[in-house]
C-alpha cells in the first residue's frame, strides 16, 4: 500500500464511521447534529476517495447502499424460526377474554403484558451475524420467504453494522413501511407519468420490495420499524419489554412507544392511549398488539394451530366522520375510465384533512342514493383516499335530486368534449 493509499484508507474509515453515526442520528433518533449540506459534503468526500482508490471500496460502505445488479428472481430462504401470524379482533370484549384465558392457564401468577403498535407494513426479518447485516427476508408463507437483502440495503435507517456489543446472532423482526409524505409524493410522480397509483402506503412498500432492481428501491422512501427478535445467540433477555431498548442500543430502529400492563383495565387504557397518538407516527398503524412479556410464561402458554396463545392483535375500527358533499366531479383516467369523485367540506379524519373521497362508479352512487348537498359518512381504513360509506338521510336538505351521471356531464367527456 502506498503512502497515499494508506492515508486514503484511514480517512475513508473515518468518513464511514462519521456517516454511519449521522445516519443513526437522522433516521433513528430524528435528531441530526449536522446540516444536510454538511452531510452531503462528507458523503461526497467519501465517494471521491472511493472512486480514486477503488480497491478500498467494501460492501458495507455507506456508498454501497445503492448497488448490486438487478436480480432475475428472489432467492428463497428458510426462516430459522417460523414467522407466525396473530389472532385478530375488533372487540374489547375479546381482549378481556384473551387476558382471562391466560390467567386461567397460569393461575395465581402475575402476567405482565406489553401493548405496542401493530404496524401496517410488510413483515421483514433482518439477520445480523457478529454485528453485520447478513440477510433480509420477507415473511413469505411463514416458513420460506424472499431474500430481499439487496433491497433492504438501500434503506438508510437499516444499519449495515450494529453498534458495539452486538451479539453473535441477532434476527430482528419488524415491518417495512413507506411514510405518508413519501407515499403521497410517489403517487404524485406516478400520476404525472401516467402510471397506476398505489392504493395505500402498505401496498406501495410491498410493491417497492418486490422490485428486482435495487436502484429502483433506493428511490422509494422506505423505512423500517422493528418490534421483536427471531433467532438469537448471545442475547440475554428474558422479557419482551427489554428488546426495544436493546435494539435501540444496537443502532436499530425500534418501536418508540409501548406500555406494560398487569390488568384488563390497564391493557384497555394503553390501547386507548395508543389510539390517541398513533397518527403522529411516520408509519401507519392499524391496531395494538398485546403480548405476554415474560418469555418463560410464553413458552408455557404455547401455540394453537396457527398462532401463539400469548398474543392478540386488537384492530382499531376505521375512523368515520360526517361531512357535507359539496359536489361530484368526474375524473378521467388515463385509460378513459370515468370515475366520480366526491368534493367534500374539508374534515379531519385519521390524522389528515380530507376534501375528496372516491365514489367508485355510477352504480355505487345509485345504490347508496348519494346526492349533492347530502351529509355523508366517510371512512378512512388502510386506504389513504377515503370512501363515502353512506348518506345520513335524516340530514338531507329539501330539493335535492338523484344524481344522474350522464346529465351531470351533459353526455360529454369532461376532458375532450367527445360523446361518451
Ligand atoms: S408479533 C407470533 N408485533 O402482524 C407473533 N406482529 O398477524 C408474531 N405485525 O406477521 C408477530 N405489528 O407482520 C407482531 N407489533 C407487532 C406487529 C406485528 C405488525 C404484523 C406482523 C405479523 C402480523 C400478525
Amino acid at each position: 500500500m502506498s503512502k497515499d493509499e494508506a492515508r486514503a484508507a484511514k480517512r475513508i474509515e473515518q468518513l464511514r464511521e462519521e456517516i454511519r453515526k449521522h445516519d443513526r442520528r437522522y433516521y433513528e433518533e430524528a435528531a441530526p447534529i449536522i446540516s444536510d449540506r454538511e452531510y452531503d459534503r462528507l458523503y461526497k468526500e467519501l465517494v471521491d476517495l472511493e472512486t480514486q482508490f477503488s480497491d478500498l471500496v467494501t460492501p458495507d460502505s455507506p456508498t454501497q447502499r445503492v448497488g448490486g445488479k438487478p436480480l432475475k428472481a428472489f432467492e428463497q430462504v428458510s426462516h430459522l424460526i417460523p414467522m407466525l401470524s396473530l389472532d385478530n379482533t375488533y372487540s374489547e370484549e375479546e381482549v378481556k377474554n384473551f387476558y382471562a384465558r391466560i390467567q386461567r392457564l397460569l393461575p395465581d401468577e402475575k402476567i405482565p403484558v406489553v401493548i405496542e403498535p401493530k404496524v401496517d407494513g410488510v413483515a421483514v426479518s433482518l439477520i445480523y451475524e457478529n454485528g453485520k447485516l447478513r440477510q433480509a427476508a420477507t415473511r413469505g408463507d411463514g416458513n420460506v420467504g424472499d431474500n430481499i437483502t439487496q433491497n433492504i440495503r438501500t434503506i438508510r435507517s437499516v444499519p449495515e453494522r450494529l453498534c458495539d456489543g452486538a451479539p453473535k446472532l441477532l434476527e430482528a423482526r419488524g415491518e417495512v413501511y413507506m411514510d405518508r409524505k413519501g407515499f403521497e409524493k410517489l403517487n404524485d410522480e406516478r400520476k404525472k407519468q401516467g402510471l397506476p397509483l398505489f392504493a395505500n402506503p402498505r401496498n406501495a412498500a410491498a410493491g417497492s420490495l418486490k422490485q428486482l432492481d435495487p436502484e429502483i428501491v433506493a428511490k422509494r422512501p422506505l423505512g423500517v420499524v422493528l418490534y421483536g427478535t427471531g433467532a438469537t445467540e448471545g442475547v440475554d433477555v428474558n422479557v419482551h419489554s427489554e428488546i426495544f431498548p436493546l435494539l435501540k442500543k444496537l443502532g436499530l430502529p425500534a418501536t418508540q412507544r409501548w406500555w406494560v400492563a398487569e390488568s384488563v383495565e390497564e391493557i384497555l387504557d394503553a390501547i386507548h392511549q395508543l389510539d390517541g397518538i398513533r397518527h403522529n407516527f411516520a408509519y401507519q398503524t392499524d391496531g395494538a398488539v398485546v403480548k405476554v412479556n415474560s418469555f418463560a410464561q410464553r413458552e408455557r402458554l404455547g401455540f394453537t394451530a396457527k398462532s401463539p396463545r400469548w398474543a392478540i392483535a386488537y384492530k382499531y375500527a376505521a375512523e368515520r366522520v360526517q361531512t357535507r358533499l359539496k359536489d361530484i366531479v368526474i375524473q378521467v383516467g388515463r385509460t378513459g375510465i370515468l370515475t366520480p369523485v366526491a368534493v367534500l367540506e374539508p374534515v379531519l379524519v385519521s390524522g389528515s384533512t380530507v376534501g375528496r373521497a372516491t365514489l367508485h362508479n355510477e352504480d355505487e352512487i345509485k345504490r347508496k342514493d348519494i346526492r349533492i348537498g347530502d351529509t355523508v359518512v366517510i371512512e378512512k381504513a388502510g386506504e389513504v383516499i377515503p370512501a363515502v360509506v353512506e348518506v345520513v338521510k335524516s340530514k338531507r336538505p329539501r330539493g335535492t335530486a338523484p344524481f344522474r351521471f350522464s346529465k351531470h356531464i351533459h353526455g360529454k367527456c369532461p376532458v375532450c368534449g367527445g360523446h361518451i
